[in-house]
């Protein structure tokens, strides 16, 4: 058997999942190839893969533009997919994300099967804490080898529905707009030491130089890759610079305990978040001890 994995990621978080999705696959003797969607080439062919997965970062409540886009190309095959997303907080409304996406692949003769959701911190709004960003990557750590268990045993598994959901999703699209508006604004301070980080990993290749000038095109998807990563924190991202993250997460427990600014913001989502991965895992562990 052999899976293709389709991911955008801005800022590692849900190239982080892929990569666990892969390595699950491949503990489970699958092959597991993967294309990075922002690559102009989609080099693979689908014939070759009994099942196809797509993975993205949710963007206001939606899977990023250039997901679409790339939906939109995919050649017409009867497969099955399964789609796997990250978001920031768990809030339910993040589920119409893939209601565009399943519309686009449904056309194209694929069926989505299995989808799932997976907290992992935010690259925008605020910075999680150490301790959160450890405890999002712990559980879907835990999580992934059992989704992937599923997807592979034939089990449908779909997220809940939201009222008028569609409706929703296509008012939060406003978003791929906002993105190229807000795009243009972005401003480079003078900590930026030149290193070109930037332009180089631009997934729309939206930042150029112009007379020794940064020239911030209306190409702009969001994704945050440009700010998060710059060594000098010196991108400002327009109009939502008070919600600018900098520097990447390292998921790692921290030593100390710090303090949490945002200890209340969707508490109970959380909370039940990482109850349901527990007594995923749990419920797992109980199956393999009745069958071992
Ligand atoms: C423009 C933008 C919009 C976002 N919208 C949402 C959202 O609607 N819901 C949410 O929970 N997180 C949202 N997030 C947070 C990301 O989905 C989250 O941090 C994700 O794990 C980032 O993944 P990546 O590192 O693979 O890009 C948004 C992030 C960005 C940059």
């Amino acid at each position: 058997m052999k899976v293709l994995i389709c991911y955008f990621s801005g800022t590692n978080n849900t190239k982080k999942i892929v990569d666990r999705y892969c390595q699950s696959f491949e503990d489970n003797g699958v092959e597991c190839d993967l294309h990075k969607i922002e690559n102009d080439e989609f080099d693979k062919n689908i014939e070759d893969y009994d099942m196809l997965g797509i993975a993205y970062p949710v963007h206001a409540f939606n899977a990023p533009s250039i997901v679409l886009e790339f939906a939109k190309k995919l050649p017409e095959a009867s497969k099955k997919v399964f789609i796997a997303k990250t978001s920031g907080e768990p809030l339910k409304l993040n589920n119409i994300s893939s209601l565009k996406l399943i519309k686009l692949l449904k056309k194209k003769g694929y069926s989505v099967e299995n989808e799932y959701h997976y907290c992992m911190p935010y690259n925008i709004i605020f910075r999680h804490t150490d301790d959160m960003a450890y405890r999002m990557w712990e559980s879907a750590k835990a999580v992934v080898p059992i989704d992937c268990k599923s997807i592979l045993d034939g089990k449908k598994e779909k997220l809940d529905g939201v009222f008028m959901g569609s409706l929703l999703a296509w008012i939060f699209r406003i978003e791929f707009w906002g993105g190229r508006f807000n795009g243009k604004r972005y401003k480079v301070s003078d900590e930026c030491v030149h290193c070109n980080r930037c332009i180089k990993t631009c997934p729309t290749k939206n930042i150029t130089i112009e007379n020794g000038e940064f020239k911030f095109g209306d190409k702009c998807i969001m994704c945050m890759r440009c700010s998060f990563f710059c060594p000098k924190n010196a991108i400002k991202i327009g109009l939502f610079n008070k919600w600018r993250v900098n520097g990447p997460y390292h998921f790692q427990k921290p030593e100390k305990e710090e303090e949490n600014k945002h200890k209340n913001y969707c508490k109970k989502s959380y909370k039940k978040y990482f109850e349901k991965c527990q007594a995923k895992v749990d419920a797992e562990k109980e199956n393999l001890e009745k069958v071992g």
